[in-house]
């Protein structure tokens, strides 16, 4: 059985820190939950930092689903939370139901994410009347990436927090059952967790939310176009990477790889039989 929803928010009860991470592949997810991480989110982040765009913005829902399903058969404990991509939920509530349901039915995630508050809410609260559980998203918002500016920094006037305050109110009351917080201040996100009863999930929002969510490829030190600063690097993978792929290359060109030992055998009989 996978972890469900009620023992998330159950998490925000008892105190427990959420441990959230992304993956976006089958042998990733595999280790992920392996650690005991009990939510990975597949976010549309994938469309950055494995399939090289500037933004999450080209990434489609038949991508999303391919990476989903494959989160999926790497896992068989571990809530996994689908990241609906750009314009598959603000068209209308039936386009919005119909994409979300894709990522249960197809794609077999327990759950789903969408960006926006107030604006989404009513979509938020049919998906969930629906029966599919949604996360929301607040702060800085990639897929708004053109209208905010860049991908900075949130809700640091009076107006602007005021604003997040009342989104995630209504993703609450919409019935989403936790709320992503990223690139706000951390006492904005502080005070947000207080007066939200579902957890919030920080990227960017600092120690005082209920959980905290990374993309796996900057914790462990593998996308290098650029390091955010919320991002912690446990590990440099892209130089260990670096490192293997060069010893590949020279061990190729000079011959040393691969040996005999690294090969199939035949029989000398058959091959003396063939030289003739
Ligand atoms: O797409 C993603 O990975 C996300 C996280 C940054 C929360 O939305």
């Amino acid at each position: 059985m996978r972890v469900t929803i009620n023992q998330i928010k159950e998490m925000k009860q008892k105190g427990e820190k959420i441990v959230m991470l992304t993956s976006y592949d089958y042998s990733t997810a595999k280790l992920v939950e392996d650690v005991g991480v009990p939510m990975i989110l597949v976010g549309d982040s994938l469309g950055m930092v494995v399939l090289g765009y500037e933004t999450p913005i080209p990434v489609s829902m038949d991508v999303m689903i391919h990476h989903t399903k494959a989160v999926v058969r790497g896992t068989s404990k571990a809530l996994i939370v689908g990241d609906m991509p750009f314009m598959t939920y603000h068209t209308s509530t039936e386009d919005a139901m119909r994409n979300a349901a894709r990522f249960i039915q197809e794609a077999g995630a327990q759950a789903v994410k969408l960006e926006g508050g107030v604006i989404v809410a009513d979509r938020v609260k049919r998906i969930v009347e629906c029966g599919i559980p949604v996360m929301g998203h607040l702060g800085l918002t990639p897929q708004s990436v053109y209208q905010l500016g860049g991908l900075k920094v949130q809700a640091k006037s009076i107006d602007a927090a005021a604003r997040l305050i009342d989104d995630a109110i209504a993703l609450e009351q919409a019935g989403a059952f936790a709320i992503v917080l990223e690139a706000i201040p951390f006492k904005l996100a502080q005070l947000v967790t207080k007066k939200v009863s579902v957890p919030t999930i920080g990227i960017g929002a600092g120690p005082y939310c209920d959980g905290q969510v990374q993309i796996i490829n900057d914790i462990l030190g593998l996308f290098t176009e650029f390091v955010p600063k919320h991002a912690k690097q446990y590990a440099k993978l892209a130089d260990a990477m670096t490192g293997a792929v060069t010893e590949y290359y020279n061990e190729v060109r000079s011959g040393k790889f691969p040996t005999e030992k690294h090969s199939f055998i035949i029989d000398d009989a058959v091959i003396s039989e063939l030289e003739k």
